[in-house]
């Protein structure tokens, strides 16, 4: 992709610097600097996606509106053969980044984190009969049907909130003392605020400390942010939080769908053995 080309149609043309950010699974990300001080974020995806993009951008505004930090979205539009979105780029590293360079601090940075997500817990997502907002929550296998069957059966309370769905450590940033930005709402949907609490915890628990990743061998400062997200968590929302072990096994499932294409057989068994664990604990 010639990314000179799409500034040149955006009419960006006095640019100091680009780059690629490494790290973008689902789009790609393109980091734009425009002056000493201000720097745009430029996420390109394939073009038949561009109505995710439109929703993603709305929802980022909804979230604006009630206080969550977020990058102030410019515009979505379609070029060429990609749909892209323009933010502006939030200064400030990602939780991920915090965490290895302060392991000491993780229970502090994992608070800040649950807060965040309870506030977004608390905003109402309205049906609007429109698709789209449920869309990463839609079963698309016999095993997601029937572990949604289950979780329907069993309580769930079919709240209509905000879900992330994406809420971890890559996608929240800080500048060391507050949360300055929650990024990438790409899988946001409404529902029930365990599917979200169980996907975040599943990417903590299964991914986080995976062989071959920087907390391999310091699984203690995952587990001490673990316990501080759901301190901050509980001190914003002042709920118990339901029990989570159906939506846990439904958040493996959910995984293995989503990573399915490039999931290595370790993989595939690591995401297995906690569906295995989450369903036989619910007996
Ligand atoms: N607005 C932004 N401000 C600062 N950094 C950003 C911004 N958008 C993306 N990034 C960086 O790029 C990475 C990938 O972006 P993201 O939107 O999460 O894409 P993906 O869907 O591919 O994960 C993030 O983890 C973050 O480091
Ligand atoms: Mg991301």
């Amino acid at each position: 992709m010639n990314i000179e080309i799409i500034l040149n149609e955006l009419n960006i043309t006095s640019f100091l610097s680009y780059e690629n950010i490494i790290g973008g699974r689902d789009s790609s990300v393109w980091k734009v600097k425009v002056s000493d001080e201000d720097s745009y974020a430029l996420r390109l995806i394939p073009k038949h996606r561009h109505q995710q993009f439109k929703e993603e951008k709305m929802i980022i505004q909804l979230a604006e509106e009630n206080g969550i930090p977020v990058p102030k979205v410019h515009f979505v539009k379609k070029i060429e053969d990609y749909s892209l979105m323009l933010m502006d780029w939030v200064a400030g590293k990602t939780i991920f980044n915090e965490l290895y360079e302060y392991p000491e601090n993780a229970r502090e940075i994992g608070i800040q984190f649950g807060k965040v997500q309870a506030a977004i817990h608390m905003i109402s997502l309205p049906k609007t009969g429109e698709s789209g907002s449920e869309e990463w929550l839609s079963p698309k296998t016999s095993e997601e049907n029937e572990i949604l069957d289950l979780i329907s059966t069993h309580g769930s309370k079919n709240e209509n909130v905000l879900l992330h769905l994406d809420y971890h450590p890559l996608n929240v940033l800080t500048d060391g003392e507050k949360i300055t930005a929650v990024i990438d709402w790409n899988n946001a949907s409404r529902g029930d605020y365990r599917f979200d609490l169980a996907r975040t915890l599943s990417i903590l628990r299964i991914e986080a400390t995976k062989p071959g990743t920087p907390f391999e061998n310091s699984p203690s400062v995952i587990e001490e942010f673990e316990k501080g997200w759901l301190e901050g968590y509980g001190e914003i929302r002042k709920i118990n939080i339901e029990p989570l072990s159906l939506y846990n096994a439904w958040a493996g499932i959910r995984m293995k769908r989503d990573l399915s294409e490039n999931l290595l057989e370790t993989d595939r068994l690591r995401i297995q053995q906690w569906i295995s664990y989450w369903l036989e604990k619910k007996k």
